[in-house]
């Protein structure tokens, strides 16, 4: 067991990436604090898991309020936190940068970026106790860009850059942050998307051929980066925005 006994802060860890991270972390032995903003998926996972070692906390990433208010909760709950994961996210709108509403804009600047300022300010006491860690979703668009994506790139491309600069921040105190960056996942949104196309198949072979490794994978290769991140396995790696996406950002294709 790699996480046992930590204790893990997970953002958006009601669906999709999030949830295999869940899944993946209560088998690693951890206890993770479970946050998300949608109530029956939380009930959903807490139930699954078990509520003697997991909590589910209902909560806005975006509000200053909301996340001082589950970090504190988790750590009357368990007494410390060992490990922050900042994985809530939203990717709405598909639009070039002029077509998105600046509520649009903002909202994603607060869900996806300024998240993780408040779950750093409000949990940073505890894991300097800890000497633990931050791990960051990020994606591969923030480095290569995306088109149609703009300011969710852009929310993104920050995602990367706090985690360098955090991570030279933070290391003095031996707390370690890094990222993982998958290209796409087989999430529910991804499965939505795919549906909403007018041909299906070709949607399909380009989520797959997108990725050299030939197939666009499940959450679950998101989650076993994580792991490892998030362990002792990783105790010498900080700063590491790591691509998982089956070789996607690499060079020219025929
Ligand atoms: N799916 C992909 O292909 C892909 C690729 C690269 C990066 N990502 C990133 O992975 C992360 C997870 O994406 P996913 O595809 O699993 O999405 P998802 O929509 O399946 O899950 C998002 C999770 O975040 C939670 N969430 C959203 N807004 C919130 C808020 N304001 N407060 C609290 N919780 C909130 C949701 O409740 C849900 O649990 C995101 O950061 C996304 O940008 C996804």
């Amino acid at each position: 067991m790699l996480l046992k006994d930590r204790v893990l802060f997970l953002t958006g860890g009601s669906s999709g990436i999030g949830l295999e991270c869940a899944r993946m972390y209560a088998k690693e032995g951890a206890h993770v604090a479970i946050v998300s903003n949608c109530q029956p998926e939380l009930e959903s996972i807490v139930q699954e898991l078990g509520n003697s070692h997991h909590i589910g906390l209902h909560c806005d990433v975006s509000s200053e309020v909301q996340v001082k208010q589950a970090i504190s909760s988790t750590i009357s709950c368990f007494g410390r936190i060992d490990g922050i994961h900042n994985n809530a996210g939203i990717v709405t709108p598909s639009a070039m940068l002029h077509e998105t509403t600046t509520d649009e804009w903002h909202r994603l600047m607060d869900v996806n970026l300024k998240s993780i300022y408040l779950t750093t300010k409000y949990g940073l006491e505890s894991l300097r106790k800890t000497e633990g860690c931050i791990l960051n979703t990020s994606s591969l668009v923030g480095h290569i860009g995306q088109e149609m994506h703009a300011a969710y790139t852009a929310t993104k491309g920050g995602i990367s850059a706090l985690t360098k600069s955090m991570a030279l921040d933070y290391a003095k105190y031996r707390i370690r942050v890094n990222a993982v960056c998958p290209a796409w996942v087989r999430t529910p949104a991804v499965q939505s998307w795919v549906k909403e196309q007018d041909n299906k198949e070709s949607a399909e072979a380009y989520i797959s051929k997108l990725h050299p490794l030939g197939y666009c994978p499940d959450g679950d290769v998101i989650a076993d980066a994580c792991v490892f991140l998030l362990s002792d396995k990783a105790r010498f790696i900080t700063g590491c925005t790591l691509p998982v996406s089956g070789g996607a950002e690499l060079g020219y294709r025929r």
